[in-house]
């Protein structure tokens, strides 16, 4: 996957720049991603999951402020933030039909936001649970050890 912009800026050495300009710490995050919204237009996935990787706050923290305040903008995202592991230990125990059923139900794919705004499906790396996986994350709720049949009911907790 490429990480330039048709304008040739690189969104990780964006991240990387305004972390080490506003410092790599908790306070700084909204500075950091206003930064980030300003330089490149708006925030994609990937960059999100670099400034969580840095300041060593959690994925879906980041997302949630991003997605939060209204000066940022994370291009069409939905109410509800699905993020969902990819990475290879989640994947062998089951992820993969967990994956399936998550797309089956919300009618969209990776990256993509449902038609009336209420989901967005992201895929990130590694949520550092993988001792329960497979996982998923919605807005600020951990699911772990989740099955294709759970997908249902979780989704119905969410107006
Ligand atoms: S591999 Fe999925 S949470 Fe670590």
């Amino acid at each position: 996957m490429s990480n330039e912009q048709p304008n040739g800026k690189n969104i990780l050495e964006i991240v990387r720049h305004a972390v080490e300009v506003h410092g790599k710490t908790r306070e700084e995050l909204i500075p950091i991603l206003q930064e980030i919204n300003r330089q490149y237009g708006f925030i994609p996935s990937q960059g999100l999951e670099e400034v969580a990787r840095l300041l060593q706050i959690p994925k879906s923290q980041v997302f949630s402020v991003a997605t939060f305040y209204h000066m940022l903008n994370v291009k069409e995202m939905g109410r509800h933030i699905i993020l969902f592991c990819e990475s290879a230990p989640c994947h062998v125990v089951g992820g993969r039909e967990v994956w399936r059923r998550l797309k089956q139900e919300l009618k969209i794919d990776a990256g993509e936001t449902t038609p009336d705004k209420k989901w967005s499906l992201v895929t990130v790396s590694c949520l550092g649970v993988c001792g329960v996986g497979p996982v998923i994350v919605i807005d600020e709720d951990m699911y772990g050890n989740v099955t294709p049949e759970m997908i249902p009911d979780i989704l119905a907790r969410y107006n």
